[in-house]
């Protein structure tokens, strides 16, 4: 294979435009550079739209005043979890859902592009060992649940799962010794996200992590949107004759992808994109808001939301803004199709961070503050775009337990999931008249038992469990 070549003129052409828009400091080091190194950081800026970050880099912050927004929002329309709000049966609903599921016509999507910086973890989130008994990691528990409700229904559900540069390579190589974790390699499509450059959040400047490298990084799950349409994912999911797609965040281990009565509520309700909430624990609770204003859903990151606009009761004294983002989602794959068209549809927000870069001398600087920003596309941007949007209840012991913070901190931790895991265990052992003994640390791999009545069926005989125990086939 020869080795790619760049021509003077394409650098000449490069340096002009970086020159137009007063980035010309990144090829500072051009003629020091080795070839490989040249040709790499040519293709990193091919990659970049120098007329976007201009715009993007004066801009002061999104479009979007969340403060008034804020004071505008009500609840939004939904399901609550006792079935309350919807025009039909949760039974109907669960039907329903079972119909698209037998069918074929589920996929899902999985993000895992995130770096576990806060978790303290160095390879991809989703290869965190997370099962309480069995250890199996986050990518095996999502697969476990795939493989289940595929032989439940009689069809391999494809999964779309997205990468980012950072976490990639060592992602594809996993699945690929773990022999696709069960799953069929013809119904997996690992795909990468884009990048975006951060800049200098006093010039606007290019950061670069060497004198080869733009500090990038990944463009936020709302990513998604484009790398799948990039990836031919979107394509491919129509070739299969896909109508919805079940969307989940690898570093919540309680996601009920493909969820009967979550699709059945998509359904029947005709929205374009459905989300899945729970009631906020407080108030304040750091997690995005899911909100009617403006006649549409949409959702503002707590980070956004004014105090006065979160502690907002009606006259019962309930919440107003009540219902927390678990970023579980369901989506019409045509929904997707038309906005994957539109490539400004998802705004950029802007994240203020301490960013390591090289400066004029090419000597590597460690801000001890922020001194960058960063650029990140939200999924759920998404949702004030859809002409029906929905929203359905989930009850937070059964869908939500995210794996964020190392085992020291207060919330979202390693070991409180493992607890919700064990508990959710317990409970289905004990409705299926099974007891389980106090202390004693119990899981059941999905394709053991989806449910009560298969739980049931399988320990029938079975009174006590009085020891740890991972049920699996
Ligand atoms: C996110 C939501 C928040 C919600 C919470 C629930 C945002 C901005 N906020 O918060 O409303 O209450 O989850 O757990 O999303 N990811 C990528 N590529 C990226 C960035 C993230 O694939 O470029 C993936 C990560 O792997 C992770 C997920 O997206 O699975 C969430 O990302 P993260 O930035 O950690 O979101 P949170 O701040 O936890």
């Amino acid at each position: 294979m020869t080795a790619p070549t760049i021509s003077s003129q394409q650098v000449s052409d490069m340096m002009d435009e970086l020159e137009r828009y007063g980035q010309a400091h990144v090829l500072g080091f051009w003629d020091r550079l080795t070839h490989a190194e040249q040709v790499s950081l040519f293709a990193q800026l091919s990659s970049i739209s120098l007329p976007e970050l201009a715009a993007l880099a004066v801009q002061q912050q999104t479009a979007v005043d969340y403060a008034s927004l804020a004071a505008r929002a009500s609840s939004p329309p939904a399901v609550q979890a006792d079935g309350r709000g919807a025009a039909w049966q949760v039974s109907e609903a669960v039907v329903r859902g079972q119909q698209a599921l037998s069918a074929g016509q589920v996929a899902c999507l999985i993000v895992a592009g995130g770096q576990g910086t806060r978790l303290g973890f160095d390879k991809p989130k989703g290869m965190f060992p997370i099962g309480p008994v069995s250890g199996r990691t986050l990518f095996q528990l999502f697969a476990d649940r795939l493989i289940a409700i595929g032989q439940r229904y009689g069809k391999r559900i494809p999964v779309y799962l997205m990468t980012s540069p950072a976490t990639h390579d060592q992602t594809v190589q996993y699945w690929e010794e773990h022999d696709w974790l069960g799953l069929d390699p013809q119904q997996v499509r690992i795909f990468c996200q884009g990048t975006m450059p951060a800049v200098d959040c006093e010039t606007g400047k290019i950061l670069m992590t060497s004198p080869a490298e733009i500090a990038l990084s990944p463009d936020g799950h709302g990513g998604a949107l484009g790398a799948l349409r990039r990836s031919g994912c979107l394509d491919d999911a129509a070739g299969r004759g896909i109508r919805y797609l079940s969307y989940g965040q690898v570093d919540n281990p309680l996601t009920q992808l493909c969820e009967p009565s979550l699709l059945g509520h998509h359904i029947f309700s005709g929205s374009e994109m459905t989300t899945q909430v729970v009631r906020k624990r407080h108030p304040t609770e750091k997690v995005g808001n899911v909100v009617l204003a403006d006649g549409r859903v949409q959702i503002i990151e707590y980070s956004d939301l004014p105090e006065d606009a979160a502690r907002r009761t009606d006259d019962q004294g309930n919440l107003v803004l009540w219902a927390g983002n678990i970023a579980v989602h369901v989506f019409d794959i045509q929904f997707l199709q038309s906005m994957a068209h539109q490539a400004e549809a998802l705004p950029f927000h802007r994240a203020i961070k301490a960013v390591p870069y090289v400066d004029a001398d090419g000597q590597l600087r460690v801000p001890d503050k922020p001194n960058a920003i960063k650029f990140e596309r939200f999924i759920f941007d998404l949702l004030p775009h859809a002409e029906h949007a929905f929203v359905v209840e989930g009850k937070r012991e059964q869908v939500f337990a995210p794996v964020k913070n190392a085992d020291d901190a207060d919330a979202d931790t390693p070991r409180l999931a493992k607890q919700a895991i064990v508990l959710l265990a317990r409970d289905l052992l004990s409705t299926a008249g099974v007891a389980v003994a106090e202390g004693v640390q119990v899981e059941i791999q999905p394709q053991f038992a989806l449910d009560v009545a298969e739980t049931r069926e399988k320990l029938s005989g079975v009174d006590l469990i009085s020891s740890d125990r991972y049920f699996s086939v």
